[in-house]
């Protein structure tokens, strides 16, 4: 007997847990077709930019709404990625054409500004949801964590209040209470969090002597941060939680799923073995779930999760210890 792969996210249901995350994939509509075929389930388009808004109201001269024409600064986006918003737009017009699985735009900022207003025109060009990708990193010693804190829901109120269609917000995990933040957020009527964002580190080329900004693909170990928040996260929140980072095979996938997670969603290790890797993992996925028994997704999702009323923070502290003994100085990997 098969086993039932759908899962439900931000109100939409998908075929399996597995989607694509933005990446450079979704920047072409013949691999998202690709991705589609092979089994992905919806495919998040890459950003659009904050940054790219800003460029594209130096260079567009025709465009009266929503952006003016002021042009204050040079965009610091490379080239590459400097492909104005009507290209953006008519991107996700495309894929909703080609392909049948949801299309999710995605809109990438750190502050309040008029970039927001690019979540209708993603909405109007036929996304069915949209993710929110708020990436900042604080610098300035007189803000505080509350202020940073701030700063997020008023982008995420103001980016919600633009569109009707599901909204996810993807987010980094660093803050000092991510259970508080995460309910704030989920206060202001979003429907999902992707959890996370890599921290992108930028690198020192000591030939060079400059600071070189180089994107490397995630590994697996990095699975075990959306892992634990997920598991935390689970009992506390009914919105959608959406995992990435570190998800390459389908064990990582089981992980997720058993921790809470409704979907996860791959980047690195498609753009390492391809869109075809979608369909071993959920082949993969579908034999693990028939040997343990496991019907559905439905069924799994949770399964290992802490119960509501346990003590999490108890929970984490024994977590702690329990990992740090298990080293085997014997046996080092
Ligand atoms: C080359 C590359 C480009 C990416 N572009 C975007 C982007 O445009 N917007 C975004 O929110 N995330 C972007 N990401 C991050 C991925 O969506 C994903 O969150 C991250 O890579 C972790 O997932 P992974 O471990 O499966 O790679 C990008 C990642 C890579 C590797």
């Amino acid at each position: 007997m098969g086993v039932d792969l759908t899962t439900e996210y931000l109100g939409l249901t998908l075929s399996n847990p597995l989607i694509v995350a933005a990446c450079p994939l979704t920047r072409e509509i013949s691999q998202i077709e690709r991705l589609e075929q092979a089994g992905a389930s919806a495919a998040v388009i890459f950003s659009l930019f904050a940054e790219q808004v800003e460029n594209d109201r130096l260079h567009q001269t025709d465009r009266a709404e929503p952006a003016s024409r002021n042009s204050p600064s040079e965009s610091p986006l490379p080239q590459k990625y400097v492909v104005g918003i009507d290209e953006y737009l008519k991107n996700i017009e495309l894929a909703k054409k080609a392909v049948k699985i949801p299309v999710i735009g995605s809109l990438n900022g750190s502050d309040v500004g008029e970039w927001m207003q690019y979540a209708r025109l993603i909405e109007q060009a036929g996304a069915d949801a949209l993710e929110l990708n708020v990436y900042f990193v604080p610098t300035d010693p007189t803000m505080t964590g509350s202020q940073v804190e701030e700063r997020y829901i008023d982008i995420v109120a103001a980016v919600r209040a633009q569109v009707k269609i599901p909204v996810a917000v993807k987010l980094g995990p660093f803050f000092s209470s991510l259970p508080n933040m995460a309910a704030r957020l989920n206060a202001e009527a979003i429907n999902g969090l992707v959890l996370f964002n890599r921290f992108l580190q930028p690198d020192v080329d000591i030939n060079t002597l400059e600071v070189s900004p180089r994107l490397t693909l995630s590994t697996r170990d990095e699975l075990r941060l959306p892992l634990r928040w997920i598991a935390i996260l689970r009992s506390q929140l009914s919105l959608s939680l959406a995992a990435s980072s570190g998800v390459h095979c389908a064990e990582d996938v089981a992980k997720l799923i058993l921790a809470g997670a409704d979907v996860v969603s791959m980047a690195s290790a498609l753009l390492r073995n391809g869109p075809g890797h979608v369909t071993v993992v959920l082949d993969e996925l579908a034999d693990y779930m028939a040997d343990e028994n496991f019907e559905s997704v439905t069924d799994m999702r949770g399964f290992v999760q802490r119960r509501p009323g346990t003590d999490t923070t108890a929970l984490e502290r024994a977590n702690y210890i329990k990992t740090i003994i298990s080293y085997d100085d014997e046996a080092p990997v």
